[in-house]
This record gives C-alpha cells, sequence and structure tokens, in this order.
C-alpha cells in the first residue's frame, strides 16, 4: 500500500472543489512535489449513476482525470448512501486510481443535512457502512477519510470511532462544521485527535490554515526560535545532531495567524489547501522559493496545462479559460507591478494571451 512507502513527513494537497482540477494537480506535483494529491469530490450517487447510463460527456470525469505524474492520487468521493459508495469504489478502481478517500467533512448545508459530507460526523452508524461499503468495492485500494474536528462542536468520540475502523489514513480540518471556515483551525484540537487517532496505527494528517512549512534534515544546528508550540514557549525539542538518524529533523508548520506549531512525533503529515493556490512550492520540505521570473513561467506553464487538458474542446464554442482566471491572479501578488499585471491577466481568454502578457511584463 503506497501509504506504507511514502516518508515522514508526508505533505499533501489538500482537495479543494473548483480549484484542485488536473492541471492544479499536475503544477502541486511538478514544482511542490507534493507526497500526495487528491481529486475535488465527486458524488458517489453521480458517479454511480453516470456510468450506468454510459455518459461520456459529463463535468464528473473531468473532475476525474488525472496525469501519471500525480502518483499517487486519491480520487475523494462524498455522499450518504452506502450502496452508492460500494458501486463508486468500484468505479475508481477501474480507473486505475492509487486510493479512495470518503469526504467526512464538507459543511455545504444541503449537502450536509442530508448525511453527506460532515453530515456523517453526527452518524457513526451510516459512516461505519459508507466505510465498509467503500472497502467492499475497491478492490483492495486503501479507503481512507477526510474529516472535521466535530460537527457542532469538536467531538473526542467522533475521533474514537475513527480510531477504530482501520483506516491506513485519516486527515483533519480543525475546525468543527458550524464553523464552516470561520474562526481558526485549533490546532491544539487536532493534536489531541492525532494522538487518539494514531494510537491503533493510523496515519494522522493535520489540516487547516498552514502558510509554511518547516522541514529541515540532517545535523540541525539551529533550534528553538523559528519554531514554537502554539503555547509559545516550550520551543521544540532538541534533536540530536545526527545526520543518519531521523531525530535530526524538524517538523513544524506555520499558521496564517502566526503561531508556529511542532509536529515531530505527533502526526504524520499534513494537507495544505488554500494556501498553495498560486504557490505549490509551499507544498516542498526544502523550503524553496522561486523567483518572480520563475514564478510567472510556472503560471504561464500551468496556463498551457490547463488548455491541455481541460480543454479538448479548445475551439470549439464551450470551451471556456475563465476557471483558470482565479489561478492566474493567486500567482501574482505582492510585488512591484502585480496590481497592473493582475488587471490585464483576469480578461485572458487563452494560455497564448496569458504568454504575452507575461512576456511583456518580463522585458
Ligand atoms: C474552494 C474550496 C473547495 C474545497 N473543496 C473540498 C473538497 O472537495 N473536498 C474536501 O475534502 N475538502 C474541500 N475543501 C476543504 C480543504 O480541503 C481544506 O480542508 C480547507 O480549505 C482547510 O485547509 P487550508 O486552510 O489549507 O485551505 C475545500 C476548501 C475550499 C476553500
Amino acid at each position: 500500500m503506497f501509504w506504507d512507502k511514502l516518508t515522514f513527513p508526508i505533505i499533501g494537497l489538500s482537495p479543494m472543489d473548483g480549484v484542485t482540477d488536473a492541471p492544479a494537480r499536475f503544477v502541486a506535483k511538478k514544482y511542490g512535489q507534493a507526497d500526495i494529491i487528491y481529486t475535488e469530490f465527486v458524488s458517489a450517487e453521480g458517479l454511480w449513476r453516470i456510468h450506468k447510463r454510459g455518459d461520456a460527456e459529463e463535468k464528473i470525469w473531468k473532475d476525474l482525470k488525472y496525469g501519471e505524474i500525480e502518483r499517487p492520487v486519491i480520487a475523494q468521493i462524498f455522499g450518504s448512501d452506502p450502496e452508492a459508495f460500494y458501486e463508486s469504489a468500484k468505479i475508481i478502481y477501474q480507473l486505475g486510481f492509487d486510493g479512495i478517500d470518503i469526504n467526512m467533512g464538507c459543511p455545504s448545508p444541503g449537502l450536509e443535512k442530508r448525511g453527506g459530507g460532515a453530515g456523517l460526523i453526527r452518524d457513526k452508524c451510516n459512516a461505519k457502512e459508507v466505510i465498509e461499503a467503500t472497502r467492499k468495492g475497491s478492490g483492495g485500494l486503501p479507503v481512507s477519510v477526510k474529516t472535521r474536528i466535530g460537527s457542532a462542536e469538536p467531538d473526542e468520540s467522533w475521533w474514537r470511532f475513527l480510531a477504530e475502523q482501520n483506516l491506513p489514513v485519516v486527515a483533519m480540518h480543525g475546525r468543527t462544521f458550524k464553523q464552516l471556515y470561520k474562526g481558526e483551525a485549533d490546532w491544539d484540537l487536532l493534536l489531541k485527535a492525532g494522538e487518539i487517532i494514531r494510537e491503533g496505527g493510523t496515519k494522522f494528517l493535520g489540516n487547516g490554515d498552514i502558510s509554511q512549512i518547516y522541514c529541515q534534515f540532517g545535523p540541525v544546528q539551529f533550534f528553538g526560535s523559528a519554531a514554537s508550540t502554539s503555547q509559545g514557549s516550550e520551543g521544540i525539542p532538541a534533536p540530536k545532531l545526527d545526520s543518519s538518524s531521523t531525530d535530526s529533523l524538524i517538523f513544524a508548520v506555520g499558521l496564517k495567524s502566526g503561531k508556529k506549531i511542532d509536529l515531530f512525533g505527533k502526526m504524520d503529515g499534513v494537507l495544505i489547501g488554500r494556501e498553495a493556490l498560486g504557490n505549490p512550492w509551499i507544498l516542498r520540505k526544502d523550503g524553496y522559493v522561486p523567483t518572480l521570473k520563475e514564478k510567472l513561467q510556472v503560471m504561464v506553464e500551468h496556463a498551457y496545462k490547463y488548455q491541455e487538458l481541460m480543454g479538448n474542446d479548445y475551439g470549439k464554442e464551450d470551451y471556456q479559460f475563465f476557471p483558470m482566471r482565479k489561478h492566474l491572479v493567486s500567482y501574482v501578488k505582492g510585488f512591484e507591478g502585480s496590481a497592473g499585471l493582475r488587471k490585464q491577466l483576469v480578461t485572458a481568454t487563452s494560455a497564448e494571451e496569458v504568454d504575452d502578457i507575461v512576456s511583456a511584463f518580463i522585458l
């Protein structure tokens, strides 16, 4: 199973509907060196229905399009009907994915009410059935869960439930369903949940508000000030100065709030979502920061990739470049002339146009 072969720490691109399409995932892998990649979520019921109908034109197939570079690549599904999970797991297996992830965290109120996404947190009985049905249809692919710390409130019984499900991995966003995306992700609770879930041998990936990764391998000279715990005073326990030992490793995250959290020995990795938009380099473990020129060149490559992968109908009337624009503007922030460049890019209608705009800017 690929989860066991990944080296610590695991850094993955968090799934984002409408954002982490195949071109964005290509960039996250090529330039961010992401260890794992999830597709945007797709409806288990929808996938089953469309597959039965044999409708090759449906958008769902575009959502499930992936390139070899993305491996290991995990398809994420949502819903509440175990039978649909069973049937869609069989389809995902046939499509050649490396793993299947069940969404138990989507805060869409409609979906939650119907018992899907975060709605599964309040119905452990059905959550169990969904996991078992997915496993049954998976052809042996690893079945993981991505969820939140609780429904209305943080919920330790939910963490204990997950710990008992024999899952290879649980990824957890440090907000409740009720919080949606408000407030801050609670990493103290994620550390507690991680402790419980890892006890039974399940790997744990923390998620929410990460803006930086601190990872240092080999003999560690420097220590303490760059990474302190959320309490702020303890600092990270000093590793041994031994390059052959994994003890000589810093693994910590910086959050949007400015807090820095030591994760070494406490979590197996993290998922990063919003901050990776226009910044795939954030997923890297070596702290690499691209030059502005490189960033813009990768943006152009991303635009061509978008055209190649999503625009097989390029030239036809229904092809639309505009979903690419949100990526373009996220690459272009915080440097001299960025506002003017953004203004030009938001009206671009093709990768060639993006290329011309960037060439004129760089010259
Ligand atoms: C636009 C958007 C779409 C999302 N779609 C999904 C999804 O399809 N599946 C999922 O599990 N989480 C989804 N999420 C949640 C993210 O994967 C992640 O858990 C959340 O954004 C917190 O991480 P971050 O602070 O690093 O972005 C989405 C988030 C955003 C902002």
